[in-house]
């Protein structure tokens, strides 16, 4: 299955994709952490897109699918992939058909996880993520089996630079005005699925499931 997961900052995306790959065999491939691990180095990338994933604006469409279209095509990527926070752009989307197009495989399906800002600013003020691995927490809905450990992988938990209110607010912002058009877009190309993201997690993952099974078992892998 060829997927990619829509929804505002805070919807659950990493929470859900973490899921998804696991019981359907496919890689989850987040752009946001991708930039993350990117940050932790010193070199002309890191220094490139350091000041917009701090302020919470987009990285440039064309680093961004540069690296995304060298990741799908890994070896991993064959049998499918679930894509998390990307595209965010009309040009991102566009970028991402060409791709598919040429390798002569479609889209299964782009799910849309609907929250409210309300909900938003609950999960971002109180998100913990580990600093090793990239496990998502929640300290209210999600808590860690020890307070600030990964259940993981024992690392440190932290909070993440771009939860700070206003960073957030901006956040919200770019995707008012940028990435929530691709729903439409895809809207019109038959492959949009909503969920209600602001349900309990477990509530939010049957929803998932019940979309994906029947598109599992007929093959669209
Ligand atoms: P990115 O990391 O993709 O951030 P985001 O889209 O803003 O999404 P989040 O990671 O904040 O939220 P999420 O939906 O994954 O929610 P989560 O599962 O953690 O991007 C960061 C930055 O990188 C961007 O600002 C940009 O600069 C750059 N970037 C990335 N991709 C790019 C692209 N394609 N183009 C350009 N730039 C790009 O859940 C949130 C919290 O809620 C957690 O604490 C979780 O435990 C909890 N939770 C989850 N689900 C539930 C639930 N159902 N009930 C209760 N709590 C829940």
């Amino acid at each position: 299955m060829r997927l990619i997961l829509l929804g505002p900052p805070g919807a659950g995306k990493g929470t859900q994709a973490a899921r998804i790959s696991d019981k359907y065999g496919i890689p989850h491939i987040s752009t946001g952490d991708i930039f993350r691990e990117i940050l932790k180095r010193d070199d002309e990338l890191a220094r490139k897109v350091r000041k917009y994933v701090e302020s919470g604006d987009l990285v440039p469409d064309e680093i961004v699918v540069e690296i995304v279209r060298e990741r799908i095509h890994r070896p991993d990527c064959q049998r499918g992939f679930i894509l998390d926070g990307f595209p965010r752009t009309k040009p991102q989307a566009r970028a991402l058909d060409e791709i598919l197009e040429a390798d002569g495989t479609p889209l299964t399906a782009a799910l849309y996880l609907q929250v409210t800002e309300e909900t938003v600013v609950m999960r971002l003020s109180r998100r913990r993520v580990c600093e090793n691995c990239q496990a998502v927490y929640h300290l209210d809905f999600n808590p860690p089996k020890v307070p600030g450990v990964c259940d993981r992988c024992g690392g440190k938990l932290v909070q993440r630079e771009d939860d700070r209110e206003e960073v957030v607010r901006r956040r919200l912002r770019v995707y008012r005005e940028q990435t929530e058009p691709l729903l439409e877009y895809y809207r019109q190309r038959g492959v949009l699925k909503e969920v209600d993201g602001n349900k309990p997690i477990e509530d939010v993952w049957r929803e998932i499931q019940e979309i994906l099974d029947p598109l599992a078992e007929r093959g669209d892998c």
